[in-house]
């Protein structure tokens, strides 16, 4: 390392990108930033300073000791950054854009309605809607003599928007209003993602009227929540109502433990909002690149299909079922190693800290970069290769903690976490049952695409073979 690319911060040598290295790397991190940011930690080492775009000074961190520190030892002393808190301009204030004490007070309101409980009840919800979104493609390749070509990302997109639509409105939900939502929330989060990108494109955007174009989208999507909510309302207030068990009604029947009162509907609102578009992206990546890897390690969908058939004989999975199906979810848990759908989460200092003896500065922006952390030799065998038995108990080298962290640490770790196992599992599950997965031929090989979640550069084909012609 040049000396001069070295930093004194306290008593550690943190080794700093000059700023000029990073506005010339800046080119080729804005198009393609893992291989970027791969090279650059391992010449320099696990923590480094950079420039962000060449401008906004960042710590760069692939260390489980540091991104434990800052998401769980001392995770008061960080909040999400002004990347994270701009979203909040279209989607408002609920529990992933939100912050401090208002944040916690919500969270710990929230959390208790995502018991494991509540996770069960949902599952024959997911089975459904799985089962619904599937069988045109059953019929489509008994049609065409038993299989049938699909674009991955488009159908496991529409499928766990569906799953997560309905898990938190239940009733009253039109396809039309369902199709609409999805458009919605896709449009405001490609035209944010841009803006964040390409902030130069900025004043451009505001001449062209797109900032007030997606504000207006924005409204739109929380007209459109809004009726929904509205209308439960109105359905539970008729007499002898029975409301339905899903997370709507849950964010509507919590109270405050301090004052006893319900959320007022605004919030209900930010808080609904937040699920659908937390709720679906994620689990929609790593459902793509998971049906990915198995198209290519076939031997790995046969170990899955092989326990599911001993286990269920034929018959659909019940959440109690889920525990001895373990083959199904370390696919899943690998897959999330290979490809986390959050790759890079971002925290900013509130107060000056300290980490074994590196000095960090109030203000001082953090990278935590989970990609880099899942494929570190130092804590991975082999950590290119496809090998879901890493996550089957009892291995020699057990997964170390923070090393693997698809759904953060911390008091901020995904509130959705056991509700995306479950879906993962149980659609990886149904997939298999009814389909043998081809990669078909000719195709380049599926490329990241890291924007806020790591998803498939365009999107890839698949083909399905019925493996039983009457299924
Ligand atoms: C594979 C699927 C998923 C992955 C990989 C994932 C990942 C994550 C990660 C890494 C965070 C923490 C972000 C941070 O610390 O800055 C997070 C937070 C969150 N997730 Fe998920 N998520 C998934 C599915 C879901 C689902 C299905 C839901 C809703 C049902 C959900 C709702 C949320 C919410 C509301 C937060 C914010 C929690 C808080 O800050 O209190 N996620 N997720």
């Amino acid at each position: 390392m040049e000396a001069s690319e070295k930093a004194t911060a306290g008593a550690f040598q943190l080794p700093r990108v000059p700023r000029w290295r990073s506005l010339l790397r800046s080119f080729a991190l804005a198009k393609d930033p893992l291989p970027v940011l791969d090279a650059t930690l391992a010449h320099f080492g696990d923590t480094v300073q950079l420039y962000i775009g060449g401008v906004e000074k960042s710590i760069l961190t692939r260390d489980p000791g540091l991104t434990q520190h800052i998401l769980q030892k001392n995770n008061r002393n960080y909040a999400k950054s002004k990347f994270t808190q701009g979203f909040s301009r279209y989607i408002g204030h609920g529990l992933l854009t939100n912050d401090g004490p208002d944040w916690l007070r919500q969270r710990r309101l929230i959390q208790p309605g995502f018991h494991r409980q509540r996770v069960a009840g949902l599952t024959g919800l997911m089975q459904e809607i799985t089962a619904e979104t599937l069988a045109p493609l059953v019929a489509r390749a008994r049609q065409a003599g038993g299989a049938t070509a699909v674009e991955v990302h488009e159908l496991m997109t529409r499928l766990t928007f569906r799953i997560i639509a309905r898990s938190v409105f239940s009733t009253n939900f039109p396809e039309a209003e369902l199709d609409r939502l999805a458009r919605l929330i896709t449009e405001i989060q490609a035209f944010f993602v841009r803006t964040i990108r390409q902030p130069y494109l900025n004043p451009w955007f505001r001449l062209r009227g797109r900032f007030r174009y997606h504000d207006a989208l924005a409204a739109e999507l929380r007209a459109l929540l809004g009726r929904l909510i509205a209308e439960r309302q109105q359905a539970n207030a008729q007499p002898g109502a029975t409301p339905p068990d899903d997370l709507l009604q849950m964010l509507l029947d919590v109270r405050y433990e301090d004052t006893g009162e319900p959320m007022t509907p605004d919030r209900v609102l930010d808080e609904a909002l937040i699920l659908l578009v937390a709720g679906h992206e994620t689990s929609a990546n790593a459902l793509t690149w998971l049906t990915y890897l198995l198209a290519h390690h076939p031997a790995e969908a046969v170990a899955i299909r092989a326990q599911a058939d001993a286990v269920l004989a034929g018959r659909a999975p019940a959440f109690d079922d889920l525990p001895r199906l373990g083959q199904a979810l370390w696919a899943v848990q690998e897959t999330m190693r290979h490809y986390p759908p959050a790759w890079m989460v971002d925290r900013v200092a509130l107060a000056d800290d300290e980490y074994q003896g590196l000095r960090i500065p109030k203000g001082t922006l953090f990278s935590l970069y989970f990609h880099g952390l899942h494929h570190d030799a130092k804590y991975w065998d082999a950590p290119e290769e496809f090998r879901p038995r890493r996550f089957a108990p009892g291995q020699a080298r057990p997964v170390q903690p923070f090393a693997y962290v698809p759904f953060g640490g911390g008091p901020r770790l995904c509130i959705g976490m056991q509700f995306a196992l479950t879906e993962m599992q149980l659609v990886t599950l149904e997939l298999l049952r009814l389909f043998e997965i081809e990669w078909v031929a000719g195709q380049p090989p599926a490329t990241m695409q890291p924007l806020v979640t790591l998803r498939p550069k365009g999107d890839f084909q698949v083909r399905l073979r019925l493996r039983h012609l009457s299924s």
